[in-house]
């Protein structure tokens, strides 16, 4: 058996295992929005799309990077996920794709472009691989499998560190990323999973030409919590990280200084549409969320849609009582925080 293949499935049963890998940081619950209650809107005329890859989003939803691989389990998800995407028109990103290239069989659970024939699709690779043989024919393969609309890079140094085998030379990372950016089909965009990217990495994406960040930061989905549960050691180091990293509203805040240069996506600890109108205003463009659809992605598309429709209701919602007729009038706009506490 494939580890890399295998890994998939221990991360999956780890987070159904441990309810605790979601860290439920409330983060966001720290951030007090005003109420207008002379909105002098209609609820109905709210216009909460957006567009994002020169693409029109329904809302500035992302299904974030969650798995990939040769298992009927982790087909399902993706399947589910993309139908679920196309249909509500929002972004979704695969798991990371190395595995497609110790264990080719996992290629068709990336093959998604049949089922999202239209939405803004994104793929994924390690960018420490870089320093582990992987080069741009894998990057560029990893686009063409999935016709993918731009190439995620995730950044996991903390989920590494924690493992007694991790890829830990993260040595001239930036630079090789940059390479592949100026030659690859489609954009490069920049994670973290769960520790955040800080004001430094954004400087260093941006001088090596990438302009997409995904902040990815603390609150949500710890993969050092994860990772104890893989390790059979007595290492606790796992534990002793699960909350390291800048809680997302805080890495919004770090960035916002780069935002006439720099997207922002913020993703880790997103839970609502509230949290998600907050990101909005913090500076994010898109929002993206991994663990709230796990669960509905291994049931069924109809699963996924019913949380993407409650998450779509919760942000017009919150931009109606925010008196914001469409996204233009939400981003940035920090006027709509009273209090931060
Ligand atoms: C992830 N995440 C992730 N990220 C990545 O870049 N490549 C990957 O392969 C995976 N795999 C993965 C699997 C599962 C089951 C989860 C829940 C998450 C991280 C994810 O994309 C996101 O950055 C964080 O999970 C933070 O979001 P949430 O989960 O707090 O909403």
């Amino acid at each position: 058996t494939d580890p890399t293949n295998e890994r998939k499935i221990e991360h999956i049963r780890a987070i159904e295992r441990d309810p605790e890998t979601d860290r439920n940081g409330h983060w966001f619950d720290r951030i007090l929005l005003t109420n207008r209650a002379l909105p002098e809107l209609a609820l109905d005329e709210i216009d909460p799309s957006t567009e994002f890859l020169g693409k029109r989003l329904s809302f500035p939803l992302l299904i974030s990077s969650m798995t990939g691989g040769d298992h009927e389990l982790v087909r399902t998800i993706n399947t589910n996920l993309a139908i679920a995407a196309e249909r509500c028109q929002v972004a979704m990103a695969v798991g990371s794709q190395r595995v497609m290239f110790t264990h080719p069989a996992a290629e068709a659970s990336f093959a998604l472009r049949e089922h999202a024939p239209t939405t803004v699709l994104i793929g994924n690779v390690g960018g420490v691989q870089l320093n582990y043989g992987f080069d741009l024919d894998k990057c560029q393969r990893a686009v063409d499998i999935l016709e993918a609309d731009a190439l995620y890079f995730h950044l996991n140094p903390l989920q590494e560190a924690v493992q007694p085998e991790g890829d830990t030379d993260f040595r001239g990372v930036a630079d090789k990323i940059g390479a592949i950016n100026r030659q690859l089909s489609v954009p490069v965009l920049l994670k973290e999973v769960g520790a955040g990217l800080s004001a430094a990495d954004i400087a260093l994406g941006l001088a090596n030409g990438v302009s997409h960040f995904d902040l990815a930061g603390s609150g949500g989905t710890s993969w050092s919590r994860i990772e104890h549960h893989r390790r059979h050691d007595g290492n606790d180091i796992g534990i002793r990280f699960q909350d390291w990293g800048l809680p997302t509203p805080v890495a919004l805040q770090q960035a916002a200084p780069f935002l006439d240069r720099a997207t922002l996506i913020a993703s880790g600890g997103l839970r609502d549409g509230i949290d998600m109108a907050k990101s909005v205003i913090l500076g994010a463009s898109l929002c993206g969320m991994a663990a709230p659809l796990l669960q509905p992605a291994m049931e069924s598309a109809e699963a996924v849609v019913a949380v993407i429709e409650r998450l779509r209701r919760e942000f017009i919602t919150a931009m109606f009582l925010l008196g914001t007729p469409d996204m233009p009038a939400l981003f940035r706009n920090r006027a709509l925080i009273v209090q931060e506490r």
